[in-house]
């Protein structure tokens, strides 16, 4: 088996993801018009399904898979779904999942709208239920995720990134979210503080190397599998690790040169200029390995549990993550 393959590291799942789908296209259903057609647009737009993977791995691995668990993972895939609505308009980015993003097609006033439907959306699912515990762990994890897209705001304004703040942005951008999913399909199985918190750990570190490989593909991936335009964050003035590293390693001249590129990346010639100078200086590979180091340090968190099916799946997954091309 190809160990880097999603579908085959799912298929340890596929019954419980079915039942996912369906509970998660259900969720969605409106009787408001303009609602109802966005939300058919984003069934379209076919995401990875990651997060409620996690969830559902999570609570598997710790015991078994309940309605909370299924509650966990849809309301974990809508929040997600919301904030990457609003990333868009944001990021100013035209494509999402292979298909113009919500922006796009939309515009800015419907995208911020369609966001807060979909984030309340999701918290309500978590009140129906009655599971406060979730509640909790997600609301911090959206208040870090606000947090992290700010704290890029400020240093993409200024160019002055350094590594804490790149890691600082990421982990609550990005891990926040992927750790929530692993605490919260933990909670919906066991009450062993200690199985939590090994889960919740090897969410965080999984999240900063899933981030780490989407900054790489910003780079080196293709639109085609990738489904996001690549460049797009160089476009907007975002210094992530590949380019932190390069310019690091750079003497101040070549530095300010290619930070002036950065400035004016739409001029012609700018936006190849800078992808070449961190390709020829080593920040892909840089990047690459950090990420793997990242995955093995969420590896080592799954120690604690036995063996077998499960927790294999959730290696797997990381080495998916680390060599992922979309
Ligand atoms: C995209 O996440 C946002 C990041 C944290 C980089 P995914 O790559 O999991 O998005 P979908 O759901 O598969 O589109
Ligand atoms: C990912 O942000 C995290 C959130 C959506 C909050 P990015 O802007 O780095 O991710 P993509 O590349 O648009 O998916
Ligand atoms: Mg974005
Ligand atoms: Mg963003």
């Amino acid at each position: 088996m190809n160990k880097k393959n999603l579908n085959e590291i799912s298929s340890v799942i596929s019954t419980e993801l079915d039942i996912f789908s369906e509970k998660y296209k259900q969720s969605l259903r409106s009787n408001v018009g303009l609602v109802d057609l966005v939300t058919k647009y984003i069934m379209k737009q076919k995401g990875k399904k990651i997060r409620p993977l996690l969830v559902l791995l999570s609570a598997k691995l710790c015991g078994s898979i309940d309605e909370r668990t299924y509650r966990g993972a849809t309301l974990v895939e809508i929040l997600h779904t919301a904030t990457l609505i609003h990333d868009d308009v944001v990021d100013n980015a035209d494509k999402r999942r292979g298909l113009p993003s919500i922006n796009a097609v939309w515009k800015n006033k419907i995208s911020v709208l369609m966001g807060d439907y979909l984030l309340s959306k999701g918290l309500m699912l978590a009140v129906d239920g009655d599971d406060f515990d979730f509640l909790r762990v997600i609301t911090n994890a959206v208040k870090r995720m606000s947090e992290g897209e700010l704290l890029q705001i400020s240093k993409t304004r200024k160019l002055n990134i350094d590594y804490d703040a790149y890691y600082r942005i990421i982990s609550d951008k990005t891990a926040s979210l992927l750790s929530t999913c692993c605490e919260i399909g933990a909670r919906s199985a066991t009450q062993s503080e200690e199985e939590i918190k090994a889960l919740r750990e090897y969410g965080e570190n999984f999240g900063i190397a899933f981030q780490i490989r989407d900054d790489i593909l910003d780079y080196t991936g293709n639109f085609n599998v990738f489904g996001k335009t690549p460049g797009t964050d160089i476009k907007e003035k975002k210094i992530t690790l590949p380019l932190l590293y390069a310019l690091n390693e750079a003497n101040d001249k070549i530095k300010k040169e290619i930070l002036s590129k950065v400035k004016s990346s739409s001029r012609k010639n700018n936006l190849s200029d800078v992808i070449n100078f961190v390709v020829d200086n080593g920040g892909i590979e840089y990047a690459d390995k950090i990420a793997k180091e990242f995955a093995a340090e969420a590896k080592s968190r799954l120690s604690i549990f036995p063996g077998g099916e499960t927790r294999g799946a959730l290696e797997k997954l990381l080495d998916f993550v680390v060599d992922r091309k979309k």
